[in-house]
């Protein structure tokens, strides 16, 4: 199942009923807060999440508004990040944590905090398809979808009511994942597109109680701008400072070697194809657009395997890096610039690097790719030593 065309369909169908004019005029009310992923503030002084400055009266119109106008991107930002992450989780060595094995067997409980219109419930469940293998037959995930808005969540569970059956069976709890513990877990924990709208004073916290919840693995995305990378950055640290693991993109478990202060940022781009509504709300004349996002995603070791799931075995000739930049094709050698876990490096990945040429040939930015050592050239160090 390829799962964007159900859930464009899911999405149509919870959208029938209210005037195309009705849905183009929400989606243009929530384009400036949704865009850059700084909400902003309403009139009382508080943060304005995407729907905050609305009136309850056009706050139905606003979520079918979202899933039609932001949805596909934020399910194709998640699924990437999940798949990245479930593939990130497989490589870590047996034994394997009992949160992780639990994650990997497919039989896992995940929660979608934050949810919205249920975005990443969808995305974990076509995630779970691309890396762990197709629905039937073996145990699948079941869903638990967090979110304070009543409008969304409502909206959301009609969508999801067009999914498979156990996003039919999700469950929808209102709740404010900010306000405290969560009063729920899940073995894989996911949060999209939601800590921005969090007060930056409770965004530490905030992250840490998603981590609180998760037994296994937690997974944060971000608008793919230096706000969101920021909000990641932050998020990463207060994490990595109580025991969390780097599952993926990164190839480095301490410091993120990329200088933010000097505008360095990372980030991945998803192209998402639009379909009619899509476009009539957007406006847009465009058959795709590309989403441009930033993710992190940690697991919980137990205290048993203390080893970054990015990384190739130590000591040895080949290292795992993520290519950050597109790569540039030239005469017999494809020239990457990668993050792996001495920092950020330079390859030039030559003819003769054989198997690793050709990869690197058909890699493209926010790919992880093994290069032989000697490849790469200039690295530039963390300035914080490594985990
Ligand atoms: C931009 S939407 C993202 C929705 C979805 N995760 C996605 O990726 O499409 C942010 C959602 O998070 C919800 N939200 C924001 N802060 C929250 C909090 N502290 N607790 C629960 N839900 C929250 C908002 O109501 C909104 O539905």
């Amino acid at each position: 199942m390829d799962h964007s065309h159900e859930m464009a369909a899911a999405i149509a169908g919870t959208a029938m009923g209210m005037g195309a004019g009705k849905i183009a005029a929400a989606s243009r009310t929530l384009s400036d807060s949704l865009s850059d992923g700084s909400p902003g503030r309403d009139g009382a002084g508080l943060p304005r999440t995407a729907y905050g400055g609305l009136g309850a009266a056009d706050r139905h119109a606003a979520a079918v508004a979202y899933a039609v106008a932001r949805m596909p991107a934020t399910f194709a930002a998640a699924r990437l990040a999940l798949a990245e992450t479930l593939r990130a989780l497989g490589r870590l060595p047996e034994p394997r944590p009992a949160g992780v094995a639990r994650i990997l067997s497919g039989g896992f409980a995940a929660l979608d905090a934050g949810a919205g219109t249920g975005a990443s419930a969808w995305a974990c469940e076509a995630a779970v398809g691309d890396v762990l293998g197709p629905i039937g037959g073996g145990p699948r995930p079941s869903y638990v979808c967090l979110e304070r808005s009543a409008h969304m969540a409502a909206v959301g569970s009609a969508i999801l009511g067009g999914g498979t059956p156990a996003l039919r069976a999700a469950e929808w709890v209102g709740a404010d994942f900010a306000a405290g513990p969560l009063g729920h877990r899940g073995d894989l924990v996911v949060a999209s597109y939601v800590l921005n709208e969090v007060p930056r004073r409770l965004r530490a916290r905030a992250a840490l109680s998603l981590w609180e919840a998760a037994s296994g693995a937690l997974v944060l995305v971000e608008p793919g701008t230096p706000a969101g990378y920021g909000v990641l950055m932050e998020a990463r640290a207060a994490l990595l400072g109580v025991g969390a693991r780097m599952a993926a993109p990164c190839p480095n478990g301490g410091a993120c070697p990329i200088d933010a202060a000097a505008g360095g940022w990372c980030r991945f781009t998803r192209r998402v194809a639009r379909g009619r509504l899509h476009l009539l709300a957007k406006a847009g004349e465009a058959p795709y657009e590309d989403e441009r996002f930033a993710f992190v995603s940690f697991y919980r070791d137990g205290g048993t395997a203390g080893w970054d799931a990015g990384r190739a075995a130590p000591g040895g000739t080949t290292v795992a890096a993520r290519v950050i930049r597109h790569p540039k094709v030239g005469k017999g050698c494809v020239w990457l610039k990668v993050c792996a876990a001495d920092g950020i490096g330079e390859a030039c990945v030559r003819r003769r690097d054989g198997e690793a040429y050709a990869a690197a040939k058909k890699c493209g930015s926010g790919d992880l790719i093994a290069l032989p050592a000697q490849s790469i050239s200039k690295w530039s160090r963390p300035s914080l030593p490594s985990m």
